[in-house]
C-alpha cells in the first residue's frame, strides 16, 4: 500500500495539454537535400530525381552493356546516357563511362575465369535452400575475417546475392556473377541497390573474389568470397544480426548482358550461427501433436491446450532437440483439403513439462480429452509452467548443443505434459489441424539437464507501442531477488536464447547486470525479423549468478501504425520476450515485469475510471484479464469492444477499450483507448517522456516457480541503476575505409590493385531484386 502511493505521487503527469507544441520534423525534400551534407545522399537523391522522369528508359539498359567486346559498351552507354534528359549529368556521366569501361577491362583481365570443372573442394558448414522450390542454394564456410560462399542456381543467365536488413534492394549490398555462354568464362561484380530506386550500381571497390565459376545445361554455380567486415560503407557487415538474404536470377543467354531478372526473393539467414547438430547416434523420436481438431473460422486469435502423457521411460532419457510437425489442412465446403502453399495459421507451440499432483486418474483423463480452450482449461493445468520445447513460426525446429539435455522420464512412471498451440487466424478460415512438436530423445545421458526459462516483459495490453514511432524500447526485468532465490550458489550456465517478439520489433537484447555494471551482451539481434526465429548460441556460455538481473529489452518499429500496439498474444499485437536454455536446472520457470497499473494509467493522465478503482482494475490485469464479477454495464462494454469476444486470452485488451474515464475532466466520458488513439504521438517530446517513464520507471516484477507458486514476492521496484556498457565488444573495431584487401588467391592472377580500380558509379547492374 506504502508502495503504491509513492508510486502515484512520483508518477509524472504528462498529458496535460500545456505540452509544447513542436513543428513536423519531417523537412522538404529540397530543404532536406540543401541542409544534408552528406555529398553521396545528395547526388543519388540529385540522380534519382533527375532521372525519374523517364521512367521507361531507366528499366531499359543498353542489351550489352557488360559484353566482352568493349566496343559495344561504348557505342551504348553514350546512347543510353543521351537519352536521359540533363545535359550537366550526362556530361558528368560520359566522363563516369570511360571509367566503367576502363573498369570492366581490368575486370575482365583480372578476374574472369575459364573453369568449367574447377571446384575449391572446401567443405561448406551450412547449406540454406533460398527458395521454396530448391532452385537457389546458398553453401558457405566462415572464418573469424571472411566468408566463401557457393551458389547453385537453375539459370543459365545471371545470379545475384544480395544482403539487407529489409527485404527489397534499397541500398542492399549486392553481387552479380555469370558464366558466359561462349566461353565459359565467369565473372562477378560488387554492387548496392539505390537508396531510392529498385535498381543496382557497381561498389566503387570491388570487394568479392571469384573462387570458381561454371555453369551445366541447367545451373551456373559460383564459388566467392569476401570479408565479413569489408570495411567498405557499400557493404553490409556479415556479423551475429539477422540479414535478409536476397536472390535473383536473369533470363536465359543474358550472360555479360544484365536484363531485368526473371525470379526474385529473399530469405531472412543469420549466416555466422554455429549449429547444433544431431546425434550421429540413433534418437527416439515423440510426437506431440493435436489430432483431428477444427479451427472455426470465427476466431483470429485461439489457444488451444491439450494434455499428453510421456513415453513409459523406466530411466531417465535426455530430450535434445525438436522439429515442428505442420498439418493445417483448410476446409473447402466441408472437406478438408491438401493444398500446396496453404499457409498454416500456427503460430507459435510451447510444450510445458506439468507439476502434477497426485491424482494421476484425473491427469490421463485430460490426457485422454481433446483439449481445452486456453481461458478455460482447468485451473490445475497451471502447474504445466517449466516450457520444454518453444517453437514460432519461421523455425525448422533446434537441437540442443552436445553438452546439454532437457531431462524426460526422470521421475520413473508416467509424467504429463502439456502442448499450448497458439493460432493466428486472421484471414478466418476454416482448418482442420494436425499440427504439434516432434521431441527427440535419447538414453545416452549428456553432461548437464538443462532447463528453459522464461524472462522479458509480462503479456499485456499494458506493454503498450505508441504509433509512429521509428524506435520505440521497453523492457522486461527479471529481478535479483528472484534470481538470488531461486539459483544455486554457483549459478547458472546460459547455453543459448531464443528472442521472440512480433511484427514491429525490430531489435532485441538480453542483457546481464551483476551489481551496478553491465556485462556484455548475452544476446543480441539488430535485425529483427519475426518470420525467422532460431534460437542464439552464446559463444562460450555466460556464467549467471544469483543476485544478477536480466533485461530483455525491445526497440520495436511502428512508424507505418496509426494506431497504438496493445501488448498481447495475437500477432496483431506485441511481446517481448526470451527464452533461455541455461543449466544445471533450477525451479524458476519464469520471470518477467510490467509497468504497475496506477503507474501505466497516470503516464498517460487518467486519474480515475467510472465503476472501477485503480486496485481493481490492477486486480483484473493481475489474472490476464479475466472478467468475472464485474459490474455489469462496464462487462457489456467490454465484451462489446472486444476483438476476439471472450474467446481468446484476452490480457486485458478489452477492458482497455471499456474502461471510461471519469476524473480528469478534460478527458471525460472517453474510453481509455479512445484517449490513447487520440494522443499526439507524432510530438517526440511526449513519446520520449513516455517511453522513458515506462521502460525506465517502476517495473511490477514476476518471479514464477516450475510448480507455480511464487520463487519472489510480486514486488514494485525501479529500474536498476548500472553503466551501461556503451558498445558490445565484438562490434568495436577500427575499420581503415578503402583499405582492406582480401589475401590475393592463386586462382587470380594480375597485378594492378583492386582498390585503385576507378571509381564508377552508373547502371551496369540492373533491377535485380525487387521484393513485395
Ligand atoms: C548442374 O549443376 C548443378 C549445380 O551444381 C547440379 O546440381 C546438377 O546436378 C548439374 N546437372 C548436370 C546435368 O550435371
Ligand atoms: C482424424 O480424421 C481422419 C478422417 O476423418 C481419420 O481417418 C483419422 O483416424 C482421425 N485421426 C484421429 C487420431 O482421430
Ligand atoms: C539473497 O538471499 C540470501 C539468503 O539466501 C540473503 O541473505 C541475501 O540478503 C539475499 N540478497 C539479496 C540481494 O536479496
Ligand atoms: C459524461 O456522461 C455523464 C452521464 O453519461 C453526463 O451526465 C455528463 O454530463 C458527461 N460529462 C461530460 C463532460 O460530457
Ligand atoms: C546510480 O549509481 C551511480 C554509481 O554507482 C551513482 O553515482 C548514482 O547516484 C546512482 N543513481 C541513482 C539514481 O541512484
Amino acid at each position: 500500500m506504502h508502495l503504491q502511493t509513492v508510486l502515484i505521487l512520483s508518477a509524472i503527469f504528462l498529458c496535460n495539454a500545456k505540452l509544447p507544441r513542436l513543428r513536423q520534423h519531417v523537412p522538404e525534400l529540397p530543404q532536406y537535400l540543401a541542409q544534408n551534407s552528406h555529398s553521396s545522399i545528395r547526388e543519388e537523391l540529385t540522380k534519382y530525381l533527375a532521372q525519374n522522369s523517364h521512367s521507361s528508359i531507366r528499366d531499359e539498359l543498353p542489351k550489352n552493356l557488360a559484353h566482352n567486346s568493349q566496343s559495344s559498351i561504348q557505342d551504348e552507354l553514350p546512347q543510353y546516357l543521351a537519352q536521359n534528359s540533363h545535359n550537366s549529368i550526362i556530361e558528368r556521366r560520359n566522363e563516369r563511362t570511360n571509367r566503367i569501361v576502363d573498369q570492366y577491362r581490368t575486370r575482365h583481365r583480372r578476374e574472369s575465369f575459364n573453369s568449367r570443372s574447377y571446384e575449391s573442394g572446401l567443405v561448406w558448414a551450412h547449406t540454406e535452400r533460398l527458395d521454396d522450390s530448391g532452385d537457389v542454394i546458398l553453401r558457405w564456410v566462415n572464418t573469424d575475417s571472411s566468408i566463401t560462399f557457393r551458389l547453385e542456381a537453375r539459370t543459365r543467365g545471371y545470379v545475384g546475392l544480395g544482403f539487407n536488413s529489409a527485404r527489397n534492394m534499397r541500398k542492399a549490398d549486392l553481387v552479380v556473377a555469370w558464366v558466359d555462354d561462349t566461353h565459359g568464362n565467369a565473372q562477378i561484380l560488387d554492387c548496392h541497390g539505390l537508396a531510392f530506386e529498385d535498381r543496382a550500381v557497381a561498389d566503387e571497390v570491388q570487394n568479392y573474389e571469384l573462387i570458381s565459376g561454371f555453369q551445366n545445361d541447367t545451373h551456373t554455380t559460383v564459388e566467392f568470397r569476401r570479408q565479413l567486415d569489408t570495411c567498405d560503407k557499400q557493404d553490409t557487415v556479415i556479423g551475429e544480426d539477422t540479414l535478409q538474404v536476397l536472390w535473383a536470377l536473369g533470363p536465359e543467354g543474358s550472360d555479360g548482358q544484365l536484363p531485368r531478372h526473371v525470379q526474385s526473393g529473399s530469405r531472412p539467414l543469420r549466416l555466422l550461427q554455429p549449429l547444433a547438430k544431431p546425434d550421429s547416434i540413433p534418437l527416439k523420436h515423440w510426437d506431440v501433436r493435436i489430432s483431428n481438431f477444427t479451427i472455426p473460422h470465427v476466431m483470429a486469435t485461439l489457444f488451444w491446450c491439450k494434455v499428453f502423457k510421456a513415453p513409459e521411460l523406466t530411466r531417465k532419457h535426455h530430450i535434445v532437440g525438436y522439429e515442428p510437425l505442420i498439418d493445417s489442412r483448410p476446409i473447402r465446403s466441408g472437406i478438408p483439403v491438401m493444398e500446396k502453399n496453404s499457409l498454416s495459421p500456427v503460430h507459435h507451440m510451447v510444450l510445458y513439462e506439468c507439476n502434477e499432483d497426485h491424482d494421476k486418474r484425473q491427469w490421463n483423463k485430460w490426457s485422454e480429452s481433446e483439449g481445452f480452450l486456453g481461458p478455460s482449461r482447468p485451473g490445475e493445468l497451471a502447474t504445466c509452467a517449466t516450457p520444454i520445447a518453444a517453437w514460432a513460426m519461421g523455425s525448422k525446429g533446434e537441437f540442443l548443443p552436445e553438452n546439454v539435455g532437457i531431462p524426460l522420464g526422470e521421475k520413473g512412471g508416467v509424467s504429463y505434459y502439456m502442448l499450448e498451440v497458439h493460432y493466428d487466424n486472421q484471414e478466418l478460415h476454416q482448418f482442420l489441424d494436425n499440427s504439434g512438436i516432434r521431441i527427440h530423445y535419447t538414453s545416452s545421458l549428456r553432461a548437464h539437464d538443462a532447463a528453459l526459462l522464461g524472462a522479458g516483459v509480462g503479456v499485456s495490453a499494458l506493454h503498450m507501442i505508441p504509433p509512429k514511432q521509428r524506435a520505440y524500447s521497453t523492457v522486461g526485468i527479471c529481478s535479483p531477488e528472484c534470481t538470488n532465490n531461486t539459483m544455486p550458489e554457483e549459478g547458472i550456465n546460459i547455453v543459448s536464447v531464443l528472442l521472440h517478439a512480433h511484427g514491429t520489433a525490430r531489435k532485441i537484447s538480453l542483457k546481464h547486470i551483476r551489481g551496478n555494471e553491465e556485462l556484455p551482451r548475452i544476446s543480441e539481434e539488430n535485425n529483427y525479423d519475426a518470420r525467422y526465429q532460431q534460437s542464439r548460441i552464446v559463444p562460450g556460455g555466460r556464467r549467471f549468478f544469483k543476485g544478477d538481473t536480466l533485461i530483455t529489452e525491445c526497440t520495436y518499429d511502428s512508424s507505418s501504425r496509426d494506431k497504438p500496439i496493445l501488448g498481447g498474444y495475437s500477432a496483431t499485437q506485441e511481446m517481448c520476450l526470451s527464452f533461455v536454455l541455461y543449466y544445471p536446472r533450477t525451479e524458476l520457470a519464469g520471470c518477467y515485469s510490467m509497468t504497475p497499473v496506477v503507474e501505466f494509467f497516470e503516464t498517460f493522465g487518467v486519474k480515475e475510471f467510472y465503476g472501477l478503482n485503480m486496485m481493481e482494475v490492477e486486480k483484473i490485469f493481475l489474472s490476464s484479464g479475466t472478467l468475472d464479477s464485474l459490474p455489469p454495464q462496464l462487462e457489456a462494454n467490454i465484451r462489446e469492444h472486444s476483438v476476439d469476444g471472450m474467446q481468446g486470452d484476452d490480457q486485458g485488451v478489452g477492458l482497455m477499450k471499456g474502461l471510461v474515464i471519469k476524473d480528469p475532466p478534460e478527458f471525460r466520458n472517453k474510453t481509455f483507448m479512445a484517449h490513447l488513439n487520440e494522443m499526439p504521438w507524432v510530438e517526440p517530446l511526449l513519446t520520449e517522456q513516455i517511453e522513458k517513464t515506462l521502460s525506465k520507471g517502476w517495473h511490477m516484477t514476476f518471479c514464477k516457480r516450475r510448480d507455480d507458486s511464487w520463487g519472489a514476492p510480486i514486488q514494485i521496484q525501479n529500474y536498476p541503476n548500472f553503466t551501461e556498457i556503451t558498445r558490445n565488444e565484438a562490434s568495436e573495431k577500427s575499420c581503415n575505409y578503402k583499405s582492406v584487401r582480401l589475401p590475393s588467391m592463386t586462382t587470380t592472377g594480375g597485378t594492378a590493385s583492386r582498390n585503385t580500380l576507378a571509381a564508377a558509379i552508373l547502371a551496369v547492374c540492373i533491377p535485380i531484386i525487387v521484393l513485395r
